[in-house]
């Protein structure tokens, strides 16, 4: 294990195994209706989401989008930014949104808000993790992979200032490394 890691959380056999069940979960909701669209919140979504669209077995497309969170610092500043909008229009067609974590909820609650105003015919969200301690904007997740004790956790696809992200399991940061920065 990595000397700037506490402990590891989830391991990658617990994320294959809960991966693999939300993907027959969102296999049987979506088998019937169709047209359904994964949209990718990068960074952070990237290795739950190519995991989860192999898990899927109805037909699917995929699609990214990318907004500012923390930059270097482990909390949430609440002001969201868009950096990269999707490529589709997602009018009229069932979307889930891919998320690594909320944490606050207010990055999710800002896309939402975005997309739902585009028309889709229905938004759902799936995330991988869930700090319900911290909530402080209202948003209600359909696809939950763990809910996770309130502490900052990099890997899989999680990251503190761009590090981490390839560590194949969850683990907690030890606090010194980012509290003298
Ligand atoms: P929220 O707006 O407070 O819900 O923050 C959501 C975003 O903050 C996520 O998409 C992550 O990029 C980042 N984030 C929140 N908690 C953690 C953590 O424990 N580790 C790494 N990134 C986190
Ligand atoms: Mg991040």
């Amino acid at each position: 294990m990595h000397s700037d890691l506490a402990r590891i959380l989830i391991t990658e056999e617990q994320i294959a195994a809960r991966v693999r069940d939300l993907g027959q979960q969102i296999t049987a909701d979506y088998a019937e209706q169709g047209d359904l669209l994964l949209v990718g919140v990068l960074k952070g979504c990237a290795m739950f989401m190519v995991d989860l669209a192999r898990s899927i077995s109805c037909e699917l497309a995929m699609d990214f989008i990318a907004i500012a969170s923390y930059g270097a610092s482990t909390e949430s500043s609440g002001v969201v930014r868009m950096l990269k909008d999707l490529d589709t229009d997602i009018a009229g067609r069932h979307v889930l949104i891919v998320e690594d974590i909320i944490d606050s909820g207010l990055t999710l609650a800002y896309l939402r808000g975005q997309l739902q105003r585009r028309n889709p015919a229905s938004l759902r969200i799936c995330t991988l993790l869930n700090k319900p301690e911290r909530r402080t904007a209202d948003v209600a997740i359909d696809y939950l992979g763990f809910d996770i004790p309130n502490e900052f956790v990099v890997g899989y696809g999680l990251d503190y200032a761009e590090r981490y992200r390839n560590l194949p399991y969850i683990a907690v940061l030890k606090p010194e490394v980012y509290t003298d920065v």
